[in-house]
């Protein structure tokens, strides 16, 4: 019955229906990091749960937050609220959030750090993450898509090699030139943690996933392709080989004019544009190819008023003709009222 009803194209989810290739007359709709900081019940379950991984590690408290942002904006999808550094974790690697300075990891040095890298994920750090999966299913919407994620391995090995966030990512970017035979194993270790990985949060009841590459845009293009394209691919393979057909959103921000050929090379369902990429661009050379998921600024959204009004209109205007999932170019910033987000989604919605 559920299956003769999906032939007929009336059970999919809008926003798997638009990963298929279809237009929807009103796009779906969510916002990277939609479960944060500027919710204030976000910031009050964050208070009760202690530190942000300790509310990352606690499926009542993590599935309670994933669904604040659609109780309280109706979006088409919900996040899972996770972070893409409990890869990392799940390879053995220490990792810590202090408040107001981000993530501190152990730096990862040399080949050494590599060979003791755990061999597959631990079930003790991913299986709440899992857990969690299972109870947003379970109080979600049908019609609401449940979103897995990772971090791609390049980004995730930008924060394990420097130990921290960085400006240039360079201590990477220095690993990579210098000894490419060991960054590759790195790289690849990342590639098999992460296949488990999004399996797993296919299996507990994500209906796709999103791949992050915050950092893709720094790669000039030969490696580009080996550290950002190559990798992403052998995850959506390696997942495909056991979840058939599973849907991937690919978000490599900042790839710019590189886009067509991640999109073409990684095979994926829809990607995410960062809001420097251009909307003709978007449409012709991406939205041509897969669904495209987009790109308003950040920073029009804190801005509010007519300047965010011109920049959903414009985003509107390029890319609603095609497969399209309205979304930002980055995470939501925290000081972003709540009633621009509004203003935002009456805009969208009419
Ligand atoms: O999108 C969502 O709402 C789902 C949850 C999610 C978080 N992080 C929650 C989070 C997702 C998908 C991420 C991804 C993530 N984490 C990325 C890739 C996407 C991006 O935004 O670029 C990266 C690079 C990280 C690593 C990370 N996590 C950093 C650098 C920081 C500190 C900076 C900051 O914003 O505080 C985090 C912390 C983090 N991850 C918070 C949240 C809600 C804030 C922590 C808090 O509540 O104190």
């Amino acid at each position: 019955m559920e299956e003769a009803r999906q032939t007929m194209g009336m059970g999919i989810k809008p926003l798997l229906r638009v990963l298929s290739g279809q237009r929807e007359a009103v796009p779906p709709i969510w916002m990277m990091r939609q479960a944060g900081r500027y919710l204030p019940e976000y910031r009050a379950v964050r208070e009760r749960a202690g530190g942000f991984l300790d509310l990352c590690f606690n499926p009542e408290l993590a599935a309670e937050v994933t669904l604040q942002p659609i109780k309280r904006f109706d979006f088409d999808a919900a996040i899972l609220f996770s972070d893409i550094l409990v890869m990392p974790l799940a390879l053995g690697r220490a990792v810590t959030f202090h408040a107001g300075e981000g993530p501190r990891l152990e730096p990862l040095a040399d080949a050494a750090a590599i060979d003791a890298l755990l061999p597959a994920i631990d079930p003790s750090v991913v299986g709440p993450v899992y857990e969690t999966v299972r109870r947003v299913r379970v109080a979600l919407d049908p019609q609401k898509t449940l979103i897995g994620f990772c971090g791609a391995p390049w980004t995730v090995a930008t924060y394990m090699v420097a130990g921290h966030g960085t400006p240039d990512q360079a201590p990477a970017r220095l690993f990579a030139y210098r000894d490419p035979d060991n960054f590759q194993r790195l790289i690849d270790r990342l590639v098999a943690g992460s296949i488990e990985y999004l399996v797993g949060q296919l299996k507990a009841g994500a209906d796709c996933i999103q791949i992050f590459d915050t950092w893709a845009g720094v790669l000039p293009p030969m490696e580009f392709e080996r550290w950002c394209i190559r990798p992403t691919r052998a995850i959506i393979d390696g997942v495909r080989a056991q979840v058939p057909g599973a849907k991937v959103i690919g978000f490599p921000r900042g790839a710019g004019s590189k886009l067509p050929d991640y999109v073409v090379q990684t095979a994926v369902n829809g990607v995410g544009i960062d809001w420097t990429v251009e909307l003709d661009f978007a449409r012709d050379c991406a939205q041509n190819l897969v669904a495209v998921q987009g790109n308003v600024d950040p920073l029009a959204l804190l801005a509010g008023g007519a300047a965010l009004d011109r920049e959903v209109d414009a985003v509107m205007a390029a890319l609603s003709g095609g497969p399209f999932i309205f979304n930002l170019g980055h995470g939501i910033l925290p000081p972003t009222p709540i009633a621009h987000v509004e203003q935002m989604l009456r805009r969208v919605r009419g």
